[in-house]
Parts: structure tokens; sequence; C-alpha cells
């Protein structure tokens, strides 16, 4: 079982992914976003690359069913009824519902990755989980780290490494090609505290100037939600973990 990490969804075509098993990591905030809202009971997370699909898609889905949410510079848009903060993706607000997802980078990666053959959602908050089902899936990996702009994000891929260390940890054999070494090395370095790393990255500055502090809190918990999201015809959902047979 070998293991990759893209530093950026941008440097590879969609077809690339077709067939593999891939994991999109978005820690500020998309993939935490996702992990949260399908914890809290939504229905399903469709995740779009364009606020104009996003509002098509809306329109087309019997009305009080659906929630649109999403970011442009962190903030919610115009017309949407959530941002992208995942405090806001409560049960009493998500439950039951089906969220359309727009974001500036995470929703467009996984968009991206749509023909793999495997592709799941991956957070700091629910890292052990998807460690576990990789390992037990026992194929080849791709971790695509959604970056930001095409730029390189340090948080996205100290969670990488993380879930490369953690995916090592169930089994020693697992062959890392030289972006999973990389992304070990600087998940040991920078990943001794989470919250700190996250406030000094880039976007976590800019989320602070923004006044979202309190996510970069909920961002670093680690492990604390026991869920494998995967996606499957255009819709991510919550994978039954007592009957994984229906992801691999
Ligand atoms: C993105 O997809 O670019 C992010 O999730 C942006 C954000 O922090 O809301």
């Amino acid at each position: 079982m070998k293991v990759r990490v893209l530093f950026s969804p941008n440097n590879h075509e969609e077809l690339y992914f077709t067939g593999k098993t891939s994991v999109v990591i978005d820690v500020l905030r998309a993939t935490t976003t996702i992990v949260t809202a399908l914890k809290n009971g939504a229905r399903e997370v469709i995740p779009v690359a364009t606020v104009d699909f996003a509002m098509k898609v809306s329109g087309n889905i019997f009305s009080g069913m659906t929630l649109l949410g999403g970011e442009r510079n962190t903030k919610m848009i115009e017309g949407f009824n959530l941002g992208n903060s995942p405090l806001e993706y409560k049960e009493e607000v998500v439950a039951g519902k089906s969220v359309i997802l727009y974001t500036t980078n995470g929703t467009r990666a996984i968009v991206k990755a749509k023909f793999s053959e495997n592709l799941f959602i991956c957070s700091f908050n629910n890292l052990a989980s998807i460690a576990g089902h990789l390992v037990k899936l026992n194929k080849d990996v791709e971790i695509i780290c959604s970056g930001t702009n095409g730029f390189f994000s340090l948080e996205d891929v100290v969670c990488a490494g993380r879930l490369i260390a953690e995916m090592q940890g169930l089994d020693e054999r697992i062959e890392l090609l030289d972006s999973a070494r990389a992304s070990l090395t600087l998940s040991k370095s920078f990943g001794k505290s989470i919250v700190k790393m996250l406030k000094e990255t880039e976007h976590g500055k800019l989320l602070q100037e923004n006044g979202f502090t309190e996510d970069l809190n909920y961002c670093a918990k680690i492990s604390n939600i026991d869920l494998v999201p995967y996606f499957t015809s255009g819709t991510i959902k919550k994978l039954d973990l007592t009957d994984s047979d229906n992801a691999n």
C-alpha cells in the first residue's frame, strides 16, 4: 500500500483521480465543517465548485430540506443560509437536511477528485477513523491537500502527516512516497501543538482577523469524531462503520 500526498489539487487534471482511493483535507475549514455537519445529523453534504451551481442545485431541491452553506473570503455569501464555520452546523440546524456547500478551496478539491473509486473526507477531528478505514481497504492512497488558491497550506500537510503516522501505527508495512515522508516530518516538527500551529498559519491568521478564533480551537481537536464521510454520486454521506462494504 503506497501513500502519496498532493500539496495542491491544482497540479492534476480530474482524470488523474480515476479509479484511485483519495482523501481530501481542508482543515481550515471545509472538511472540518463537512465532518461536523454529518456528525450532527445532516442527511448529506453536496459539495459544489461554483456559487452559481450551488444556487442552481438548491433551486432544484424541495425547499425546507436544504441549506446553502459556504464562504467567499471566509465570510458567508449573500443569499446563503450558513457560512463555513463548523460551529454553525449544529444539530438543531442541520439534522435531516441536505447541505449544499461551496467553499473557495475545499469543495473544489472534492469535486476535482470526483472520479476516484473511493473518495473520503478528512480533518483532524476524524483522523483516526479515516486512518483505520484506509488501512482496512489496503489500497494505494492519494491524500489531497486543498491548499489555498493553488498554494501550499501548512495545516493541511500537517494533518496529512498525522494521518500517515496514524496509519503506520496500524500497519508498519505502508510504503511512503517522497511527498508522504516530507508530510510526516512536517507534522512531527509543526504538530506538537495543533492549535498553535493553526493560529500561526496564513489562513489561520486571516480567520482570526475575521473573528473566527473559536473555529481554530475546534478545528484543532484530534480524533474526537468517529466518522468516515465518503463521496458517492455527487454527495458526501456518512459511512456506516458497522457495514463498511458499501465504500470499497
Ligand atoms: C476553503 O475551502 O477555502 C476554506 O474552507 C475557507 C474557509 O476558511 O472558510
